[in-house]
């Protein structure tokens, strides 16, 4: 009984981190495809690069403030526009843009 349960539980879970990171994708086809990709540098830095050197928090911020988040980066000047996102899509698009990260790093 408790095996069901169990199963039942890890299934709904399952199903949950699989729509997760499809909304992830959706949100970049939708909104960053045009500059960035997955992993080739576009007119922005790859997924992968961005992975690489930055957190959650510094992700998020640069959506939606980049004016002020890419100086703070290193950048002189600013290209990317600010996206005002719901807050599940900025959760999962983070998400999926750290699921770029490297093997070695994680
Ligand atoms: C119009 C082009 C454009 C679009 C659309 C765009 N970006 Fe960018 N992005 C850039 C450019 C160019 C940079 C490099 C920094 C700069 O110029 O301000 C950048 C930088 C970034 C960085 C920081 C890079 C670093 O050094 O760590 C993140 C994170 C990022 N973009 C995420 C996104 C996400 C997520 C989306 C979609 C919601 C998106 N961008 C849409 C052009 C764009």
């Amino acid at each position: 009984m408790a095996l069901k349960f169990l199963v039942v539980f890890l299934s709904i879970l399952f199903a949950g981190g699989a729509l997760y990171a499809e909304e992830g994708k959706r949100v970049f086809e939708t909104y960053c495809w045009g500059c960035h990709h997955q992993t080739a540098v576009a007119f922005g830095p790859s997924f992968a690069e961005i992975a690489s050197k930055r957190s959650a928090e510094e992700i998020r911020g640069m959506i939606v403030d980049p004016e002020a988040v890419s100086k703070t980066f290193g950048y002189s000047r600013n290209a990317m526009p600010a996206f005002k996102l719901k807050e599940e899509e900025l959760r999962s698009i983070t998400a999926y843009i750290l699921s770029y990260k490297p093997k070695a790093e994680q």
